[in-house]
């Protein structure tokens, strides 16, 4: 089969003199004079086709022979799979292409390929390789499927957590029967000295707090989870805790008799609460149970800014709304209307340090001092955690490093195929 016979396929063969020539033999060339649908074709190897002798060459058609060609095909990286695997699917087509081409948008790196990547005809695009390494490297992750993967999985985790911390997805208001006063006002953000990421606790507040503790909550709040030992390098010497512990009267037992008995406090011991047990201690509140206070900045939405804000929030009940006898008011407690009096005025103790016992100062002691109790290890883990980043990014360092000794050849080889003269193109 010659060129001719090819680019002729399908037409009709009336424009020869009447004589339909059935066959591919001999080939089908313009008429003599009225040539030109292949003007490179030399004329006269046709003109013998027609009634004249068979010309030279006449078993053999013309033949063009493409000149010899080199094909470069580099290995790129981060190569998408062919979109065409995707033909049979138009959702997932139109989806591969809306984000390519959006994430390609916001990356604004300024591709001219972006188009041809975009209608999946990628695998025609000759590439070489003195290509920008960088401006490929950015745009083949822009386009891949695991940055694809990854932000779809950012957007819906946010969402989840959002859903997760406020009870209500982003931009969909909720209406609600109750008033949200009802649930409390929301507790401000404080700057806690042990806020930051690499921050540790005030350890001088701590010993404070613990002082106020000490003097004020612990009539009755008890701290089942600390015990004397804990305080041990974290707010006081190891003798300072003991002879604390030995101020309380611990009962111990049972003794060679079988009896208990008492004993002075050793640092193993857990600090005392208040009362021998609930009914006890509702009984000395009107009915309300003091909560124990080891983890109580845990346990309650906003942590430390909301007990902050419940010691210091106490204020006069606002118009129309009626405390009945034996509780107090605080907009931060969930209703308004709690059974703990304002326990903390300016004045009530008197710190060892000097520090002015003002209300706002022993809260901001007494809510460290919690902040520690409900998480004791905190300054450990902070210190570990940095321990953790460095060790980690430097081995991630190194394996990128190691990566890239080791695929640089590979991914920056260029490779040439000269295909054979093929005849019948
Ligand atoms: C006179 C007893 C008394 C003293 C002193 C006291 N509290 Fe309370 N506290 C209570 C009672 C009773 C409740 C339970 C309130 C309720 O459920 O209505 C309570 C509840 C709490 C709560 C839990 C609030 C909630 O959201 O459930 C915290 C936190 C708290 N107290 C902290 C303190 C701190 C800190 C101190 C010391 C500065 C302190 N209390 C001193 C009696 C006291």
């Amino acid at each position: 089969m010659s060129a001719n016979d090819y680019y002729n396929a399908g037409k009709p063969q009336e424009g020869y003199g009447g004589q339909p020539q059935g066959g591919y033999y001999p080939p089908q060339g313009p008429p003599p004079g009225q040539g030109g649908y292949y003007p490179q074709q030399p004329q006269q190897s046709y003109q013998g086709g027609y009634g004249g002798p068979p010309p030279q060459g006449y078993g053999q058609p013309y033949q063009p022979q493409p000149p010899p060609q080199t094909v470069y095909i580099q290995v790129t990286r981060y190569t998408l799979p062919q979109f065409s695997s995707f033909s049979q699917k138009p959702a997932l087509k139109m989806l591969s292409r809306l984000s390519a081409g959006a994430f390609k948008k916001a990356a604004s790196v300024g591709a001219t390929r972006s188009s041809t990547l975009l209608y999946g005809t990628r695998s025609a695009s000759v590439r070489f390789a003195s290509t920008n390494a960088s401006s490929s490297t950015v745009e083949s992750f822009m386009s891949s499927r695991a940055t694809l993967a990854s932000a779809t999985l950012v957007s819906v985790g946010t969402i989840a957590w959002y859903t997760h911390l406020y009870g209500n997805l982003p931009f969909l208001p909720e209406a609600h029967a109750s008033h949200l006063s009802d649930e409390g006002l929301h507790a401000p953000s404080y700057p806690w000295s042990h806020k930051g990421l690499l921050d540790t606790f005030d350890h001088a507040s701590i010993r404070r707090g613990y002082q106020v503790y000490r003097e004020v909550c612990a009539a009755c709040h008890s701290l089942d989870r600390i015990a004397w030992r804990n305080l041990v390098g974290v707010s006081h010497t190891a003798s300072e805790a003991r002879a604390m512990a030995e101020e309380v009267e611990y009962t111990d037992g049972p003794n060679a008799e079988g009896e208990m008995f008492q004993r002075p406090g050793k640092l193993s011991d857990y600090l005392p609460g208040p009362y021998p047990n609930e009914e006890a201690a509702r009984a000395g509140n009107g009915g309300a149970l003091p909560p124990d206070l080891s983890l109580i900045v845990k346990a309650r939405h906003g942590g430390a800014d909301y007990i902050f804000a419940l010691l210091t929030g106490y204020i006069d009940p606002p118009a129309g709304v009626e405390i009945r006898e034996g509780m107090n008011y605080n907009p931060f407690f969930p209703g308004g209307a709690i059974s703990m009096a304002r326990v903390l005025f300016d004045g009530l103790v008197e710190y060892d340090d000097g520090t002015p016992a003002t209300t706002s100062q022993m809260a901001k002691d007494v809510v460290t001092f919690l902040s520690w109790a409900a998480e004791p290890e905190h300054d450990e883990r902070k210190k570990t955690g940095i321990k953790a980043v460095i060790i980690f990014s430097t081995l991630f360092a190194l394996s990128v490093y190691v990566k890239r000794f080791k695929w640089g050849p590979i991914k920056n080889r260029k490779i040439f195929y000269n295909p054979p003269a093929d005849k019948a193109h």
